[in-house]
């Protein structure tokens, strides 16, 4: 995998969404895996500015969900759907039609999860996923241990996540849901470029063992080093556990700059 250092994370989110605009260029009906949480807020708000400088057409782009939390009545304003709508469809000016994701309110949830992974196929597969890490290195919702193979299905969330979730909630743990619906890992390694940022020096544990540590369930991320495009990009202070750091800034410096993530 690639591991580029940003200074900071809007410099993070600038070299993201010029990744995501230039598949835009490329491909304007792509398909862009977006996440939720702090992290991405700003490739989102970076992708935005580019959209209406005029930089980038994203009229035709198509968005779809990682995860989502089971059981939130609809509209909540922190379910993923009302998060994604409220920070990456409504900015980009696209609607409602050009976003998917799982229905986590739905009575039958397996069979939400496999008609996700059903339209996920039948829209031609994800283009660019972006992803978060989890303290305890999930991505999506795949928790460790989660099978290296799974696919969409719901999961339960560690009590970790749960606190690391409830700033969301107004600070209170008890109403942060317990199961989400995630795409599985088999499922997120299907798209074809993977873009995981990670932020701050709490990220910097999960980001070592990531990138340095063995391939291993007991850390989901790891399965990036399986992936033949995976892309991390982390600030100074998540990358400051990692022993190559210096390899990974000679080398993004000595990469033609043309070429993009
Ligand atoms: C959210 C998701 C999670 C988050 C992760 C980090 O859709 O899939 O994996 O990316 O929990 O969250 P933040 O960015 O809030 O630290």
């Amino acid at each position: 995998m690639e591991v580029v250092i940003v200074p900071d994370a809007d410099a993070g989110g600038e070299i993201i969404a010029e990744a995501m605009a230039g598949l835009l260029r490329r491909k304007p009906e792509a398909l862009l895996g977006v996440a939720t949480g702090s992290t991405p807020l700003p490739v989102y708000r970076a992708l935005a500015a580019k959209a209406a400088a005029g930089d980038v057409d994203v009229s035709r782009a198509r968005i779809c969900q990682l995860d989502e939390y089971v059981g939130l009545p609809a509209g909540h304003p922190e379910s993923y759907r009302s998060v994604v709508l409220r920070e990456v469809v409504e900015p980009l000016g696209l609607d409602e039609a050009s976003f998917m994701g799982p229905d986590g309110s739905a009575g039958d949830v397996p069979a939400a999860c496999a008609r996700y992974e059903r339209e996920l196929a039948e829209a031609g597969g994800v283009d660019l996923q972006l992803l978060g890490i989890g303290t305890d290195g999930h991505i999506g919702f795949n928790e460790p241990c989660s099978s290296l193979a799974s696919r969409t299905r719901i999961k339960t969330l560690t009590r970790q996540t749960r606190a690391d979730n409830a700033r969301f909630f107004g600070g209170d743990i008890d109403q942060v849901p317990h199961h989400v619906i995630t795409q599985g890992i088999g499922t997120i390694l299907e798209a074809r470029h993977l873009v995981l940022l990670a932020t701050g020096e709490n990220k910097a544990e999960a980001v070592a063992q990531t990138v340095e540590g063995p391939l291993s369930a007991m850390v989901p991320a790891s399965a990036l080093q399986t992936h033949p495009h995976a892309t991390v990009v982390v600030d100074e202070a998540a990358a400051s556990g990692l022993k190559l750091a210096d390899y990974f800034r000679a080398t993004y410096e000595a990469k033609p700059h043309w070429q993009g993530l």
